[in-house]
């Protein structure tokens, strides 16, 4: 009975934090239900940084990083808008857009945002790319609980989830930072160097629920 005891709160442990270095999430079915829950390891920011990589052909609108929190569903949003072919960038349910990327289907692009709670100003890099400085929102920080969700895009705290919002393909590396990287920084991130990894949510100790059809698997990229 101890043993076994011992061997569940083992299991419950290795659980709680895995290292996902070399593999990826695969979201194969699109659904108003599949997702991954992302727990950070801390609830309040003033200025994040987030960042990740995604595989999809999807040309439709799709959520990339949904942040919400009990006063803004749209705490912070990435979402390709297939319409007008834009990222949009919501911080506190205030958008900002980019325009004009190389959003090509079927090949790994990464995206890091940063927001800072003092300037109010956030930035894109797409496939390190840096885009224009813009302002969205200042003077309130980030209040949790946060809940962080990727695969589908909260319309409600934690839910009201649209299939026509949601993401299918791949999405790997996501790591998330309580403080605005410098541009160095997101250069090693985005050139596979080495790099701090994120302090709320690191991919290589990653706490998190997967619900419905999501699939963790290796990431290969060539044959040898
Ligand atoms: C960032 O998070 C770390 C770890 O939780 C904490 O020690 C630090 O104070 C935080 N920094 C800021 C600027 O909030």
């Amino acid at each position: 009975m101890k043993l076994l005891l011992v061997l569940v709160m083992l299991t419950a442990s290795a659980a709680k934090y895995q290292d996902l270095s070399g593999k990826m999430f695969t979201f194969p079915l699109e659904t108003n239900t599949a997702h991954v829950r992302l727990n950070p390891s801390s609830q309040n920011f003033e200025a994040v940084t987030v960042c990740y990589r995604f595989f999809t052909d999807i040309k439709r609108d799709h959520s990339l990083f949904s942040l919400a929190t009990p006063l803004h569903y749209n705490e912070l949003l990435v979402y390709w808008d297939g319409i007008n072919k834009v990222i949009d960038f919501a911080i506190k349910n205030k958008e900002v857009f980019f325009s004009e990327l190389d959003y090509k289907t079927n090949i790994w692009h990464s995206i890091c945002t940063t927001w800072d709670s003092e300037s109010g100003l956030v930035q894109l890099w797409f496939d390190g790319q840096p885009f224009t400085r813009k302002y969205v929102n200042s003077g309130a920080t980030i209040a949790g609980p946060v809940i962080i969700i990727i695969g589908q895009e909260q319309d409600s705290y934690g839910g009201d989830f649209d299939v026509k919002q949601s993401f299918t393909g791949m999405m790997s590396d996501v790591h998330m930072w309580n403080y605005t990287l410098y541009p160095c920084d997101i250069q090693n991130y985005v050139d596979g160097l080495n790099f701090t990894p994120g302090n709320v949510l690191n991919w290589r100790a990653l706490d998190f629920q997967i619900v419905d059809k999501v699939l963790i698997e290796h990431k290969i990229t060539h044959c040898y």
